[in-house]
C-alpha cells in the first residue's frame, strides 16, 4: 500500500511541483489549496505526512499545524517557509511540526525529507507496538521517587539529558534502568529524532554485529539483501544498548571505533557512513568485575560511561514505596485504593528482589484479585508475608526475610548473614566481602565474633 501524502499550499504550481515529483517517487498524493480544505481532507484521508505551506490566507500553516496536531500527534507534519523566515519555523518545530523545507529547494531535497519522515514514522510506530508490547506504558516519562537517592538521579538526568555524553545506566534488574534512558532521550534536542533499543543479551552473538552496523547483500550467507543496522536507524537520535556487559569481547572494537570516529561499516561493505547518535547504554551485571576479568574492554567502557548513573534498589530507597503504590493504583485506574498499616509494614521489610518491577506486578495482580477497596496484610501472597508468625526462627529463603512475630536479635541475623554469603561464596572470604559490600577486613572481624568456623575447619 502506498504512503499517503497530503500537501497544502495556495501556490497552484508549487502544488503542481509537489504532487507531480511525489508521485512519480511512489506515494498517494493529495492536495488542497487552503488550510481548510487541508483540514478536511486530513479528517477523510488521514495521511501519514502533511506538507503544508506556512503563509495561506485563512487558516495558516501554525494553525493547521496546531489542529492536525490536536487530532492526531502521531501525524508527521513537514512545514515549507520563504527564505528568510527560519523563526516562523523554529515556531512551528516547537508546537510539533516534524521539520521545514525553505523555498526554494530542489526534487532531491524534498524526496530526501520526505522519505526521512516516512522512515521516521515507521520507527515510530514499531517504537509504539513494542511499547504496548510492554503492557502499555504509555508514559516513560514519569520516574517516581521522593528519595535523595532518586533525587540525584534526577539531577545527574537534568544535567546531562541535553548534552552528547554517553551515559552507562547501572542498577539490578527492574530499577528502571530502561525508564531513565528513554527519560533522557525524550530530555534531550534528540526528542523528535528516534530512540532506538538493542538489547545485547537477547540477540544471538553471530547476529548482533548485523544487527548493530548492518550488513550489505551478500556479506554472508543469508544476506540476501542489505539490512540498516540499529545505529544507522538512530541516526540523529539515541541508541539504547541495553545489558551491554553481555557485548562479546570481538565486538568490542568495532564498538569503540564507532563511537570515537562516529562512523560505522556495515558487515561486507567497504564505506564507512558517518552518523551523529548519543549512546546510552545500561547493565545489571557487575561490569567492574568484567573489567578486571578482561571480558570488557576498559578504553570501551570509559568512552560507554562518561557519565554513570547508578540507580539504586528499591529496598534501599523503601520510603518510595508508598509513592509507588499510590502512583501504579493510579496507572491503573484504581487510585481510590488503599494498603493498610500492616500491609505496608509487610512491604517496608520485604527485600523486593524484582524492584520496582516487581512492585508494579504485584499492585497490578491485587487490584485484581481485591475484595475491597482497602487491601491488607491478608490479601498479599505468600512469598511476600512468608508466615513470618510464630515460627521462632529466622530465615533467608527465596531472597525474603521471615522474621519471627516476637522478634529476633539483630546479631543473630547478621550471623547467618554472613554464614550464608560464606556458603554461596564457597568460604571464599573475598568473594563473601565483596557479596555483601563490605571490606574483607570487616568480614573477617565478624567471622572472629561470632566464632564461624569453615565446614573443613
Ligand atoms: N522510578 C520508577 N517510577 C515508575 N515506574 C518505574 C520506576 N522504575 C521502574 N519503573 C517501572 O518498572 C518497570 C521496569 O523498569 P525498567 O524496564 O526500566 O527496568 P530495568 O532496570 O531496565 O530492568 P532490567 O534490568 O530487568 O531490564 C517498568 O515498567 C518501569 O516503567
Ligand atoms: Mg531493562
Amino acid at each position: 500500500m502506498k504512503s499517503k501524502i497530503l500537501i497544502i499550499d495556495d501556490d497552484t504550481s508549487l502544488r503542481r511541483v509537489l504532487e507531480y515529483n511525489l508521485q512519480e517517487a511512489g506515494y498517494q498524493v493529495y492536495v488542497a489549496a487552503g488550510g481548510e480544505e487541508g483540514l478536511r481532507l486530513f479528517l477523510e484521508e488521514n495521511p501519514i505526512l502533511v506538507i503544508s505551506d506556512m503563509k495561506m490566507p485563512g487558516m495558516d500553516g501554525m494553525q493547521l499545524l496546531k489542529a492536525v496536531k490536536e487530532r492526531s500527534p502521531e501525524t508527521l507534519v513537514i512545514m515549507i517557509t520563504a527564505f528568510g523566515t527560519v523563526d516562523m519555523a523554529v515556531e512551528a518545530m516547537k508546537a510539533g511540526a516534524y521539520d521545514y523545507i525553505t523555498k526554494p529547494f530542489n526534487r532531491d531535497e524534498l524526496r530526501l525529507i520526505v522519505a526521512k519522515a516516512l522512515q521516521f514514522n515507521g520507527l515510530a510506530t514499531e517504537n509504539k507496538r513494542l511499547k504496548s508490547e510492554l503492557s502499555d506504558r504509555r508514559d516513560f516519562s514519569s520516574i517516581i521517587g521522593s528519595s535523595p537517592q532518586m533525587g540525584k538521579v534526577f539531577e545527574i538526568v537534568r544535567k546531562v539529558a541535553d548534552t552528547d555524553a554517553s551515559v552507562l545506566i547501572t542498577g539490578e534488574s527492574g530499577t528502571g534502568k530502561e525508564l531513565v534512558a528513554r527519560s533522557i532521550h525524550t530530555q534531550s534536542a534528540r526528542k523528535n529524532a528516534p530512540f532506538v533499543a538493542i538489547n545485547c543479551a537477547a540477540i544471538p552473538r553471530d547476529l548482533l554485529e548485523s544487527e548493530l552496523f548492518g550488513h550489505v547483500k551478500g556479506a554472508f550467507t543469508g544476506a540476501t539483501k542489505d539490512k540498516t543496522g540499529k545505529f544507522q536507524l538512530a541516526d540523529g537520535g539515541t541508541l539504547f544498548l541495553d545489558e551491554v556487559g553481555e557485548l562479546p569481547l570481538e565486538l568490542q572494537p568495532k564498538l569503540l571505533r564507532a563511537l570515537q570516529e562516529k562512523v560505522i561499516e556495515p558487515v561486507g561493505g567497504t564505506k564507512p557512513h558517518k552518523l551523529d547518535v548519543r549512546m546510552v547504554s545500561a547493565t545489571n551485571l557487575d561490569i567492574e568485575k568484567a573489567l578486571v576479568d578482561a571480558t570488557f574492554r576498559d578504553d570501551l567502557y570509559y568512552r560507554l560511561a562518561v557519565i554513570p548513573i547508578h540507580l539504586p534498589s528499591l529496598r534501599e530507597r523503601r520510603e518510595d514505596i508508598a509513592l509507588l503504590l499510590r502512583y501504579f493504583c493510579g496507572k491503573h485506574g484504581a487510585k481510590e485504593v488503599r494498603f493498610d498499616a500492616r500491609a505496608m509494614e509487610t512491604f517496608n521489610s520485604y527485600r523486593w528482589p524484582g524492584n520496582v518491577r516487581e512492585l508494579e506486578n504485584l499492585v497490578e495482580r491485587l487490584l485484581i484479585m481485591r475484595s475491597s477497596d482497602t487491601i491488607t496484610r491478608d490479601d498479599l501472597p505468600d512469598k511476600i508475608v512468608n508466615g513470618g508468625s510464630a515460627t521462632g526462627t529466622a530465615s533467608v529463603a527465596g531472597n525474603v526475610i521471615n522474621l519471627p512475630d516476637e522478634g529476633y536479635p539483630l546479631e543473630q541475623l547478621e550471623r547467618e548473614v554472613v554464614v550464608e554469603a560464606l556458603e554461596r561464596n564457597h568460604w571464599n572470604q573475598t568473594a563473601a566481602a565483596k557479596f555483601l559490600s563490605i571490606p574483607r577486613h570487616t568480614l573477617i572481624y565478624r567471622i572472629v565474633k561470632y566464632g564461624i568456623l569453615s565446614p573443613e575447619k
